[in-house]
């Protein structure tokens, strides 16, 4: 199946601009740079690269290659940025990475593994092109709180804003309406596991998970018992899950 961002391109590339969208910006991107701790002699592959937003903070004497499915969001990449250092290609994460050696120091994939069908091919595809002790950052939305149409928020009878999760052990393929309520009919897909799963396949392709990060949302509602409830659920159920790997 066919799980490109193309048909969403435009909307997408609008959200993300120049900044990131507003989780990029303030959570996402500052946190994921300082994982990955980048030197000169650095070379990054970033999978599942949309229209290039982490090419755009890093240092630009550092080599960088971003992959994508979606041909107008590479081609909107290599508009935005003519860094000889910058490379983005169309192509398929889930099929052998062919042309690469085990060339690069870091590979990421920013909410894009979730966006794949095949995971287990992709995580030996990047298994296949990192050096040895080469850093893997998987950022993913939570997969214990936040499963498309099988999570939420509820408010119980004492008061407490709580989530609920069903399905959480079950992998599932989930379709996502990009923009609910309107005529448009542009659809991506959405693919869960339980996290045990992302372990099993690390270790698989010979990666040692060396750190699991939980990001909450930094935003806040105005003052009132409402707001109050909102903050504390915010700041206890956490929107990322973020997994460093390394591969031995
Ligand atoms: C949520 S977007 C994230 C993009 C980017 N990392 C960011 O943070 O803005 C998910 C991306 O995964 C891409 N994608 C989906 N399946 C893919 C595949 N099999 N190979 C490469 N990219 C794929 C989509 O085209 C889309 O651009």
């Amino acid at each position: 199946m066919n799980t490109s961002w193309q048909s969403s391109s435009k909307w997408y590339n609008r959200l993300v601009g120049d900044q990131g969208h507003y989780y990029h910006e303030h959570i996402i991107l500052p946190n994921v740079l300082k994982l990955l701790n980048l030197n000169l002699n650095s070379k990054i592959l970033d999978i599942g690269c949309g229209q290039g937003i982490l090419a755009k903070k890093i240092n630009p004497q550092i080599s960088y290659v971003g992959i994508d499915l979606a041909k107008s969001l590479i081609e909107v990449a290599q508009k935005s940025n003519k860094n000889p250092n910058h490379k983005f290609l169309k192509l398929d994460a889930t099929k052998p990475l062919n042309g690469f050696n085990s060339e690069f120091t870091h590979a990421v994939a920013i909410l894009s593994l979730q966006n794949m069908e095949n995971l287990d091919s992709v995580i030996k595809n990047v298994a296949n092109v990192l050096k040895e002790d080469g850093k893997f950052i998987l950022v993913l939305n939570h997969p214990a709180f936040r499963i498309p149409r099988q999570s939420g928020w509820g408010i119980a009878e004492n008061k407490i804003q709580y989530r609920y999760v069903n399905n959480y052990m079950s992998d599932l393929k989930i379709p996502i309406q990009m923009h609910p309520g309107e005529k448009s009919s542009e659809i991506t897909w959405s693919f869960h596991h339980p996290i045990s799963y992302y372990f099993k396949l690390l270790k698989q392709y010979g990666f040692l998970v060396e750190d699991l990060q939980e990001w909450v949302s930094d935003k806040k509602s105005e003052e009132g018992k409402v707001s109050k409830m909102e903050n504390h659920a915010r700041a206890e159920i956490p929107l990322f899950m973020t997994l460093v790997a390394i591969k031995k």
